[in-house]
């Protein structure tokens, strides 16, 4: 294996060993496979392929300073999961099968496992699409779920710096009655221009308003939002955004820390009350934000004016690092050790 530069990996795909899959047919899962090819045949009428039935999900495994490895927040992916196929009508996974399969994936690759003090992590991505054909639109009967693990380093630019956004408001990531609570690749899809027009901006990446009034904070590009000002953790409550698992963990810490948390509708104009603004996810950790631009209506907010993150954004993100790499306890039970 070529010597792989770990300090200096950045979010984006490189082959492993080997991916794992279980295949729905005839209303059953069926039993485990592995396989080690990167490719996947299938059915040209699957329904993956016309009518967007497929969903994703990310997470990450850690190796801690004590040298074990730990997967976050593995069954909050699970039930996110079913959450979607509930919602695009495809059959759930259980929690164990999805658990089963996600610790697999990982001691199968181990020695793609960043080590411990590189920042970097083995990115999970587990994949369910309908392989079943159907030229209607239906539902397909047929299902293939499949998880590959890639090692990646910081998703935005310098890991943990504040970058700048910007407001979109020619295009929408999802209705508020659509597909925003799901982690289905149609929502990624719609956000292709809005993110690629932002980064030839020089953006960090793009910035969504809600669809119908374009009034609230809804979430930027691939992460959740939050502000924080008198001691508040304050993040969006709206009908068109991922429900973001990192968002849910950050809202205990920072309540654990004395901090207020507030779920509620943001109007755009409360950016300008914000002492410190971070984006959220697992690829995106934290990601501070330093100011947020609205060129169409002539506004920035500026939420880091030395271009440095803030020190509420800074004291949550060591305390996710802590509790990712096995540094602090674990008291919520976020973590699973893969043995
Ligand atoms: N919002 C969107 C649109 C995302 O793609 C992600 C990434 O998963 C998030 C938010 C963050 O969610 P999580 O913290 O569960 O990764
Ligand atoms: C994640 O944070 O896991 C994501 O899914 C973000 C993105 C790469 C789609």
């Amino acid at each position: 294996m070529k010597e792989i530069d770990w300090s200096n990996l950045s979010f984006g795909y490189m082959p492993t060993d080997y991916n794992v899959r279980c295949n729905y047919r005839d209303g059953a899962w069926g039993e485990l496979e592995v396989s080690s090819s990167e490719y996947i045949n299938m059915h040209m009428a699957a329904t993956c392929l016309h009518y967007g039935q497929e969903a994703f999900e990310g997470l990450k495994a850690f190796r801690g300073k004590d040298g074990k490895i730990r997967i976050f927040r593995l069954e909050e992916n699970a039930a996110r999961l079913q959450s979607t196929c509930r919602g695009i009508m495809m059959p759930e996974l259980p929690t164990d099968k999805f658990k089963e399969m996600m610790l697999k994936v990982v001691k199968l690759n181990e020695r793609f496992i960043p080590p411990y003090g590189t920042g970097a992590s083995l990115y999970l991505r587990p994949l369910l699409i309908g392989t079943g054909a159907q030229v209607g639109v239906r539902p397909a009967n047929e299902y293939l779920f499949v998880v590959f693990a890639t090692p990646v380093g910081p998703y935005f630019k310098g890991g943990f710096a504040a970058n700048p956004y910007v407001i979109t408001r020619k295009y929408d990531r999802a209705a508020p009655l659509g597909t925003g609570t799901f982690k289905v690749g149609g929502n990624y899809a719609a956000s292709l221009r809005a993110s690629m027009e932002a980064h030839e901006a020089g953006y960090s990446a793009e910035f969504y308003l809600d669809a119908k009034e374009k009034k609230y904070i809804d979430e930027c590009g691939a992460a959740n939002f939050f502000g924080i000002k008198n001691n508040t953790y304050i993040t969006p409550l709206s009908t068109s955004i991922l429900p973001s698992i990192t968002n849910k963990s950050l809202m205990k810490l920072a309540e654990d820390m004395g901090m207020k948390v507030e779920r509620r509708p943001i109007a755009e104009e409360e950016l300008e009350t914000f002492e410190e603004a971070g984006a959220c996810g697992t690829a995106a950790v934290i990601s501070p934000i330093q100011r947020i631009d609205d060129p169409e209506n002539n506004k920035s907010y500026v939420f880091s004016k030395d271009g440095k993150p803030g020190p509420v954004c800074e004291k949550l993100y060591n305390k996710l690092r802590a509790i990712q790499y096995g540094e602090e306890p674990d008291t919520y039970g976020w973590v699973t050790i893969v043995e």
